[in-house]
């Protein structure tokens, strides 16, 4: 079975994704996307854009900016709330996060338990160090990275580099509410870095310093909730993610009905999201945070996980964060962040659900996926679904040194510039093949001498290998047809 190692080497190897300027040694928990990774990273980013902002009414987006007024991270009990608990090994000084040791050491679920309770189990356990030292009493440490605006370094120009998005989507929320003329129930949209120093990055992407997330506000009246088309995703929540998810899934369908209807429906677009850009259900569970895993902003909150081949491990989490984050703002900067309702007549504290998503996690959840090292071809075969495919048809003259057959190549190549494409001459044919297939290209396309003759090509198909002979005139339409039917 494919280990996360594994697929960090193939990424690699190439192009998807390096360690952060390797000439230098890299730095732990930051990552470089490559060539074929940073158009993985945009088909993605660009796939859930489309979705959730350009195809609907109700949602519109924004880009806050990295690093904001400090105030932000005060009233949104980030400084005070923003905690892992470390423990150091007392020899080398090296810093771990104690609920991975936990969980590594006694193969239990830790995360959530408090600096007390980790303490206990480490000195029952007689856990040590990596290094098989003892290790320190654990301690709260804060995540959020910090650093200086302007030129002088005090106190009063620390800020932080933005945890979440989503804090930017509530301080703004009165301009974009009034701007954009939106009434509630609506979301506000935002794909951005985020940073944490996390104390122990680890799993290659997985966890890492630096990643992006997807979020959306949803904003909505508590006391009038409605959710679109709430009937059909209650059905949709017991009959289908339940099913697909099977034996794997922690959450019942009865846990489920607890939802409320709004975190129910965008509960289930979430895991439709991911099913759409080609991840396997069968890998996909519901899990709802237990009481002392819940975030200090946050009533419930349900977690899509995968199942990565380090485990069931989250990709999504969606948080009933109820009206928290905008009534702290409010006292904290004095200004009412409220929607006039027509109907009362009066000003609404709006309530929020939220559902988050990970870019980079979900990448690497496509790329878990997609992963097959076909024995039979004797290569390895990316099969990412076509919609966010880094690179959609290969163009290969069959030859490099028969001009005849380059130009019609060329020819061909210009006219299906409208997807994305490489153009490859160099190596054998089947060299080609394998090369395509590593990069998960879906479709090859390979003039050869008789296309000289009948104005035809040959188009492979990465998942079966079969080929089919297509006018040249007709390619684009064949072409389009083929991922449209891909797409259903
Ligand atoms: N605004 C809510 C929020 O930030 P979160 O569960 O802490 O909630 C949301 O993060 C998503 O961001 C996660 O589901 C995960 O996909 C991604 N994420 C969080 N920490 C990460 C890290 N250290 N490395 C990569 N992705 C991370």
């Amino acid at each position: 079975m494919l280990t996360i190692e594994e697929l960090s080497v193939f990424c690699k190897k190439k192009g998807i994704v390096f360690p952060t300027a390797e000439i230098y040694g890299g730095l732990s928990g930051f990552f470089d996307y490559g060539p074929i990774g940073v158009e993985l990273k945009n088909n993605i980013k660009q796939h859930w854009w489309r979705r959730f902002v350009k195809q609907r009414e109700d949602v519109v987006g924004i880009d806050g900016a990295i690093i904001t007024n400090p105030k932000v991270w005060q009233a949104s009990g980030h400084v005070e709330c923003f905690e892992d608990i470390l423990v150091e090994d007392t020899k080398t000084k090296e810093r771990y996060r104690a609920d991975q040791l936990v969980e590594d050491a006694l193969n239990i679920r830790a995360d959530g338990l408090n600096a007390e309770d980790l303490w206990k189990l480490i000195e029952e356990n007689k856990i040590k160090s990596p290094k098989g030292n003892p290790l320190s009493k654990p301690r709260q440490f804060n995540l959020m990275f910090r650093t200086h605006v302007g030129p002088t370094e005090s106190d009063s120009s620390t800020s932080y580099l933005r945890p979440e998005t989503a804090q930017l989507i509530f301080t703004n929320f009165k301009l974009v509410q009034e701007t954009a003329r939106m009434k509630l129930p609506f979301g506000i949209a935002q794909i951005g870095k985020a940073f944490r120093n996390e104390i122990s990055p680890r799993d290659f992407l997985f966890r890492s310093r630096e990643f992006e997330q997807m979020e959306i506000e949803y904003f909505f009246d508590g006391e009038k909730e409605s959710a679109p088309k709430a009937d059909a995703t209650f059905l949709f929540l017991s009959r289908e993610a339940q099913k697909k998810s099977q034996k794997a899934s922690q959450t019942s369908v009865s846990q489920l009905k607890r939802l409320s209807k709004l975190h129910a429906y965008w509960l289930v677009q979430a895991y439709q999201w991911y099913v759409d850009i080609g991840i396997n259900p069968k890998k996909l569970r519901i899990r709802e945070h237990t009481e002392d895993e819940l975030s200090h902003y946050a009533s419930a909150t349900f977690d899509i996980e995968y199942e990565f081949p380090i485990g069931w491990k989250e990709i999504h989490g969606s948080a009933h964060r109820g009206t928290f984050d905008l009534s702290q703002h409010e006292k904290s900067a004095k200004v009412q962040l409220r929607s006039f309702d027509e109907e009362s007549k009066t000003n609404i504290l709006p309530t929020v659900i939220e559902p988050s998503w990970g870019v980079d996690r979900a990448l690497l959840a496509v790329l878990c996926d997609a992963f097959d090292d076909d024995k039979k071809r004797g290569n390895i075969v990316l099969k990412i679904h076509t919609s966010i495919a880094p690179i959609q048809v290969g163009v290969f003259p069959l030859v490099k040194n028969k001009p005849d057959v380059v130009k019609v190549a060329q020819k061909v190549a210009e006219k299906l510039r409208m997807f994305t494409l490489q153009y490859d001459e160099s190596g054998s044919i089947g060299r080609r093949y394998a090369r395509a297939d590593e990069l998960g290209i879906p479709l090859c396309v390979t003039i050869d001498f008789q296309s000289l003759d009948d104005n035809a090509v040959t188009i492979r198909n990465r998942d079966t290998t079969e080929q089919v002979r297509v006018k040249i005139d007709e390619l684009t339409e064949k072409i389009t047809g083929i991922f449209e039917k891909w797409k259903a």
